[in-house]
């Protein structure tokens, strides 16, 4: 198994062009689905759950081709309506080929998708959105078996402002003759770049990024060609890296007001920043100062896949922060790794109290999570000494040529 080795304690400088977004491109792939026929989608991230849609998408009979950072999908040649547990168990978000699978086929079956690192990851909200339209849902022996007879446009009013549900809603409703209200949606910029791409493919969609997303299902689809955002939580991400190790990092290509909850908390904690409309610049010494409590939100809030790479850098420097996760039950596996460096983190439940300290240890590491390994990386950069970082099948997940990406502004990283 590879592992990253770190050398701390150096300055990071230069700018980095942000990679396609991870949870933007998942549901899009699903989405391609609706057509039946070929979708062209630019600026797809290099990441192991890209791959997990695209078998997903090959064993549904789909024929999917990646050029660079573009895949086209033919969905015309779908021949299948059920994805096998080995997909489903590959990557826990595939639940997300519910709602397309079973709009364009009228039928599906799959694995109850299982819990994953963050702790269990119920679909209860997808299930109820489904049903609204229609759907009837069998679930037995961790097998959901759904069937809709023609799904029909409704009210659906989510309890939570849940991401996969809405966009599990909006993909069915596509498919759902009349008008389909969601209300309490997820408000996500990659709600707003789902709407984009399935009005690209002539589906009439409207109001993501507001709570209140109306879908007029029914028309038929076409062929469409779509570029995916920029992913704000690997932006994040540097934006911490540069704030733990101090230097200058600028990171382009995703508008400022995606990451303001994030470049707010660390202007507060001491750091310096500079933003335009798709860059923001981060200058920093590398020691942080306590900020008021950071609780984690759905969208506009505080984002929970945020909150480790944040935490990690938070860890060095002078007085207390108070974190409370209100997202996950799961969420702060990083923290007894934290701890091995000389971070001290007390967890209380959902609530993990910072106190900062002088500098932090390299150690051995192992990341048990995507942005928890996340926050290991943040945390070695910024450390004295070596670390090595195993668990890297976590980080492969979400963040494409991170070391590559480290390196080039000028860490001392390498992948063995
Ligand atoms: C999406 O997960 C993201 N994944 C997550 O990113 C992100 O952390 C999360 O949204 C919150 O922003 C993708 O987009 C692929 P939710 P999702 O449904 O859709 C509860 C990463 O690191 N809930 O918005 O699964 C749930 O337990 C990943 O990139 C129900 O109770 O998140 C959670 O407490 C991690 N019932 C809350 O809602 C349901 O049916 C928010 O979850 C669905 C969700």
């Amino acid at each position: 198994m590879s592992v990253i080795v770190i050398s701390g304690g150096r300055r990071l400088e230069g700018c980095v062009h942000v990679q396609g977004s991870k949870n933007s491109v998942l549901p899009i792939l699903a989405a391609s689905l609706l057509s039946g026929c070929v979708s062209v989608i630019h600026n797809c991230p290099d990441l192991s759950d890209v791959a997990a849609s695209v078998a997903i998408l090959e064993h549904l009979g789909c024929r999917v081709v990646r050029e660079g950072d573009t895949i086209t999908v033919d969905s015309s040649t779908l021949d299948r309506c059920d994805i096998p547990e080995h997909l489903m168990r590959e990557m826990r978000s595939s639940v997300i080929f519910l709602g397309a699978v079973l709009a364009r086929t009228g039928e599906a079956r799959l694995s109850m998708p299982g819990g994953c690192e963050l702790g269990p990851r119920p679909i209860d909200l997808h299930l109820w959105a489904l049903r609204r339209l229609g759907a009837e849902i069998a679930e037995q022996g961790g097998n959901l078996r759904c069937s809709a007879r023609g799904l029909r446009g409704c009210d659906i009013s989510l309890t939570i402002p849940s991401v996969g549900a809405t966009e599990n809603a909006m993909l069915a409703a596509c498919a759902a003759k009349g008008r389909t209200a969601i209300y309490n949606a997820a408000r996500e910029p990659e709600i707003v770049d789902l709407q984009d791409f399935l009005c690209t493919c002539g589906a009439s969609v409207q109001g993501a990024g507001s709570s209140v997303v109306v879908v007029d299902g029914g028309v038929p689809l076409h062929t469409a060609e779509h570029r995916v955002i920029s992913d704000r939580i690997c932006a994040a991400t540097w934006l911490a890296a540069g704030a733990a190790a101090g230097g200058a990092i600028e990171v382009e290509g995703v508008p400022r007001e995606q990451l303001l909850p994030v470049t707010d908390l660390l202007a507060q904690a001491g750091c310096g920043i500079r933003e335009e409309a798709q860059r923001v610049t981060l200058t920093g010494d590398g020691r942080l100062r306590a900020v008021p409590p950071v609780r984690t939100a759905p969208y506009p809030g505080f984002p929970t896949d945020a909150q480790p790479p944040v935490m990690a850098a938070m860890t060095k420097g002078t007085g207390t922060t108070v974190f409370v996760e209100t997202m996950f039950e799961n969420r702060y596996r990083h923290t007894q790794e934290l701890a091995r460096m000389g971070a001290d983190i007390r967890v209380e439940g959902r609530v993990a109290v910072v106190c900062g300290v002088p500098a932090l240890q390299g150690a051995r590491l192992e990341a048990a999570d995507l942005r928890g390994g996340a926050a290991l990386v943040v945390a070695a950069l910024a450390a004295e000494g070596e670390s090595q970082i195993g668990g890297l099948h976590h980080l492969d997940r979400g963040y494409e040529r991170l070391t590559e990406t480290l390196r080039s502004l000028g860490a001392d990283i390498v992948r063995v």
